[in-house]
């Protein structure tokens, strides 16, 4: 292990503050902060980047199409019990073959830019090799048309579909499986970087690490912490050597990573309840982020992984490559998580029935039902005064570093009604708080350059098969029917006046 720096975060606001109080309903769910501000008008700065985003395993279907290989979610989705009802993503939303319908649909929204993933199994089926050039010719036609109709193209080169093969060696525990991404890696930025100027090399890495190998929750569904720590070194290292080999092509483009936010508050001022919160933003937070922007994994959580594990796969010289210079760092946010410390045994998962294997520790850790706040169809808390709060703390705490908001978004119950409209009403109101919020975080000097709504149109959920709608676009998943929700007609507008007009 190289040196690692001493934490410095332990005083911030995410670890100190209380969430905000609660907005009684969903109606009226924008938070203390933001309610005093809905139906003011807000302007977002001129070329701000608003966008919509996806991934390739949630809506492309065509499973077997063009040479594709299987990949873990194949592999996880048709496994008993794995996924709700059963569902695979091998049709999906079929975008594969609907791509130009769904781009005229992203130009009818004023769409400026466009998140999706490369289907690492579409390129290299077996994870290694020879490029699959039938795949690579997909992305190439998808961005062609994306650039005909004014969308820029923002790539995720790895949205969690690992292919299997590279599973089958061990997956991300193996530290072969970074070199291999690497590969990946430059094969497609090879091919597209004169025509993509925005790459991120991963969404991510806490739920591939922790939820793929730790609960077990995510594919490929492997309960244990030993190796979610090590899929969790490879997984930055082979963000590192990626970006290397990126800019070794050309230097010239924006390249970074897609974190996953999910702030722990202290439910108490109780010393163990506050300690409590530090070990799990630790590991959950800074663990990937103080890597790639300080160069170096923070030293309280490696202090807490030294009483459960050698850390023998870390090796000199590996923070160097992950901690590499990057031009953008992607911000998702979904919700915060209140912590308090328990008696062993009585950690209660950090959202309800999820095994207790996410990170060591996790069997005292106790995540407080915040029931008093109102909840998606995920069953997850809106909190828009936790992404001001993130911005803020990432702006105060980090090296300066252009931000983009690449997922924040909501699922509800939406259904088309009999005149074939999708109102969704709650979703309008959870987007306009947190944009909110987001504009409070630039006036106070946030470098946030775009905001990506997850999710274009509704499509595979994971765990969660079809049964969690978080599109701006409604799909009648037996028709493939597309319909534009109330939301996306009202995003429209918020695009074409580059901000909030007042209306909700
Ligand atoms: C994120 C994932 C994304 C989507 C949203 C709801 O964790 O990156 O694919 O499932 O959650």
């Amino acid at each position: 292990m190289t040196a690692a720096r001493e934490d410095q975060t332990t005083t911030s606001t995410l670890l100190t503050e209380a969430p905000a109080a609660p907005a009684p309903t969903v109606g009226a769910q924008i938070g203390a902060r933001a309610e005093a501000e809905a139906g003011a008008a807000l302007a977002f700065p001129p070329k701000f980047i608003w966008g919509a985003g996806t991934a390739a395993y949630q809506i492309e279907g065509a499973a077997a199409d063009d040479g594709r290989g299987p990949s873990i979610w194949d592999t996880f989705s048709r496994t008993p019990g794995r996924v709700r009802n059963g569902d695979t993503g091998d049709r999906a939303v079929d975008h594969y073959h609907r791509y130009e319908q769904d781009v005229a649909l992203m130009a009818q929204l004023g769409l400026r830019a466009y998140r999706f993933s490369v289907a690492w199994p579409r390129i290299q089926p077996d994870g290694r090799g020879p490029v699959n050039q039938r795949g690579l010719d997909y992305y190439r036609r998808l961005v062609d048309c994306l650039l005909d109709h004014d969308v820029e193209p923002w790539i995720t080169l790895y949205h969690w579909d690992l292919p299997q093969a590279l599973q089958d060696l061990g997956g991300w525990p193996q530290r072969e499986v970074a070199e291999r991404f690497a590969d990946f890696a430059q094969l497609v930025y090879g091919a597209l970087h004169d025509r993509v100027h925005t790459w991120a090399t991963m969404n991510e890495p806490w739920c591939s690490a922790f939820l793929g190998y730790g609960s077990g929750r995510l594919a490929p569904g492997v309960q244990d912490p030993h190796q979610a720590l090590r899929a969790a070194h490879h997984l930055m290292l082979g963000h590192g050597r990626a970006i290397t080999a990126m800019r070794a092509i050309d230097p010239g483009n924006h390249l970074g990573i897609t974190l996953d936010f999910n702030p722990a508050v202290p439910a108490s001022g109780d010393p163990a309840d506050v300690d409590m919160a530090r070990q799990v933003n630790g590991l959950r937070n800074r663990f990937f982020l103080d890597a790639i922007l300080r160069g170096a994994y923070p030293a309280d959580v490696l202090r807490d992984l030294e009483r459960f594990t050698d850390l023998a796969h870390l090796r000199d010289g590996d923070q160097a490559v992950i901690g590499m210079p990057i031009d953008l760092l992607g911000v998702n946010y979904y919700n915060r998580a209140l912590v308090a410390a328990g008696p062993p045994g009585t950690g209660t998962g950090t959202e309800a029935g999820a095994p207790m294997l996410e990170f060591p520790g996790a069997e005292t850790a106790v995540f407080v039902p915040q029931e008093d706040r109102p909840r998606t169809a995920r069953g997850w808390p809106v909190d828009p005064d936790g992404l001001y709060d993130l911005l803020l703390w990432l702006h105060r705490e980090y090296p300066p570093m252009p931000l983009a908001v690449t997922e924040n978004g909501a699922a509800f119950d939406d259904y088309a009604d009999p005149e074939g409209q999708v109102h969704d009403p709650d979703r309008i109101s959870f987007l306009d708080g947190h944009f909110r919020a987001a504009q409070r975080a630039i006036a106070e000097g946030v470098d946030l350059r775009g905001y990506f709504v997850w999710s274009l149109l509704d499509n595979y959920e994971w765990e969660e098969g079809y049964s969690k709608r978080f599109g701006l676009i409604y799909v009648d998943y037996p028709t493939q029917q597309r319909v534009l929700k109330d939301s996306a007609h009202w995003y429209r507008q918020v695009i074409a006046r580059n901000g909030l007009d007042g209306q909700r």
